[in-house]
């Protein structure tokens, strides 16, 4: 019998307003690529590297009187997005490595220029110098409304900067992810208002699908 492999390495992303479940949704990934044998990693953003860990933190623990420039955040995700590309995205995709990322750039897109409103030239500007060419080959995204992702926000506890924003904040960041994965064609999009099982045999059936279409065949060694 031959061997599945894979001719290069993959990225791929899970996308989602927060409560939508991507984290567990990096879980059930990660299970689906050990079981085809795919030598992989499971990172977040921000974070990801010590440094980037600390930024994390400063975005979504910083509670001051200080008025906060939602461009310095901005500015913070992508040094932290930067310490992850440089240290570890770049070089797991050149030894063969897939990399599975709770969140990416989509996220800067549709948080801080739809949640936010900062303009998206600036973002397009951080684009090109940071992320250049480490772009995903797959975004997966959890559509999720946001009373429901509110709901699950408020359920798991204390609320953090982010989250602490009004559901109209959440509703321009999903319409904004609606527009762009809309635009994007190596996107997939999950109903994830259902029950987690409903929503986790979804990504698994797409994600097979998706996999059908990247692998050759062949014998490995
Ligand atoms: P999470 O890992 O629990 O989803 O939290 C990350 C938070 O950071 C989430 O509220 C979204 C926010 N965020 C941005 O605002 N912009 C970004 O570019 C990224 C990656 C995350």
């Amino acid at each position: 019998m031959k061997n599945i492999i894979y001719n290069k390495s993959k990225f791929i992303i899970l996308e989602g307003l927060d409560g939508s479940g991507k984290t567990h949704a990096c879980q059930l990934i990660k299970k689906i690529l050990e079981k085809y044998k795919i030598p992989h990693i499971v990172i977040r953003e921000p974070g990801g590297t010590p440094l980037a860990e600390k930024i994390r933190n400063l975005i979504k623990n910083f509670y001051t009187y200080e008025i906060i420039n939602q461009k310095t955040i901005l500015l913070l995700v992508y040094a932290s997005r930067m310490q992850l590309i440089q240290n570890i995205i770049a070089p797991a995709l050149k030894n063969n490595i897939w990399v599975i990322s709770d969140r990416y750039e989509l996220s800067s897109f549709a948080y801080q220029g739809g949640g936010f409103k900062i303009k998206k030239e600036l973002i397009i500007f951080l684009k090109k110098i940071i992320v250049k060419s480490y772009l995903p080959d797959l975004t997966i995204y959890l559509d999720i409304i946001p009373k429901y992702a509110l709901h699950r926000m408020i359920k798991r506890g204390k609320l953090d900067t982010i989250e602490n924003n009004n559901i109209n904040f959440f509703q321009r960041t999903r319409n904004t992810y609606l527009h762009l994965i809309s635009k994007n064609k190596n996107s997939l999009t999950i109903n994830a208002n259902l029950k987690i099982d409903i929503v986790h045999q979804d990504i698994k059936n797409k994600l097979k699908k998706w996999l059908r279409t990247c692998k050759i065949y062949g014998t490995r060694g």
